[in-house]
């Protein structure tokens, strides 16, 4: 896989901070049977997009001196900045339409738990990479689901920082797992692969009503969220280079010594 540097990364992200691809002087236009749908959904990602990054910025510190690639600390600064411009755009529209920015939620006190605990840049990015391929399938959701003009900007807006940010991760998740041998990367294989699956279905038991005014039933949800597996830590991406291991193989293999 093709990866770039730091400090491209940083460089793409000042370069899209100065584009602005939502006009504020519209003016919302959200009938009450669509709030009804997404209202609940919407405050529940406008919390999610607004965590402060502490952690991530520790790990990513830690990541960045072991690996002497400090300009990667500044890259991941810019990454948290541009989750915080989609909390604040969400929250705007809030703001707009009159209705509460919520300060707690389930799904988001989780989310919040587990990165407390994690100083693990590996771990970070296999979370982040599915949480952005899970906020992928829900914007769009959210644009099918409204006909208001303002919020289908926003989230075209969020759609495409998010590509960046899949592909930024997936980079740095392909670097980390380079460096394993074959059995821990046959083990961290399938341990991206459960969690992306495990995460899914949570994020869609929470969101199933917006999914569903989206026009997404489960199974197209859960199909989305497979490709998108696939195409980010699937077999032939992490294991570009190599055979693929197969603990099989090598039973067989000591049986003949
Ligand atoms: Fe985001
Ligand atoms: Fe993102």
């Amino acid at each position: 896989m093709k990866t770039q540097t730091s400090a491209y990364w940083t460089n793409h992200f000042l370069n899209n901070s100065k584009i602005n691809r939502i006009d504020w002087t519209l003016k919302p236009e959200i009938s009450d049977s669509e709030k009804q749908n997404i209202l609940k959904s919407l405050q529940a990602w406008q919390l999610g997009e607004t965590s402060e990054g502490k952690h991530l910025i520790n790990a990513s510190n830690k990541y960045a001196k072991a690996i002497n690639d400090e300009e990667y600390l500044n890259a991941v600064k810019l990454f948290i900045k541009e989750e915080q411009k989609h909390g604040n755009n969400l929250g705007k529209y809030l703001d707009l339409i009159g209705e509460q920015r919520i300060k707690k939620d389930w799904g988001d006190s989780l989310f919040r738990k587990i990165r407390y605990f994690n100083t693990n840049m590996e771990l970070w990015t296999i979370a982040v990479i599915t949480v952005e391929s899970t906020a992928q399938i829900f914007y769009q959701a959210l644009k099918d689901a409204t006909n208001c003009t303002l919020l289908k900007q926003i989230c075209t807006d969020i759609l495409i920082d998010e590509a960046s940010h899949i592909t930024f991760q997936k980079e740095r998740l392909y670097i980390i797992f380079s460096q394993k041998n074959s059995f821990s990367k046959w083990i961290s294989y399938h341990a991206y692969s459960c969690f992306f699956i495990c995460t899914s279905l949570v994020v869609w038991l929470a969101h199933k009503k917006l999914f569903k005014t989206g026009k997404l039933n489960f199974y197209s949800f859960i199909s989305k969220m497979r490709l998108k597996l696939k195409k980010v830590a699937g077999k032939t991406v992490l294991f570009e280079h190599e055979k693929v291991f197969n603990p099989k193989i090598l039973i067989k293999q000591n049986s003949y010594n």
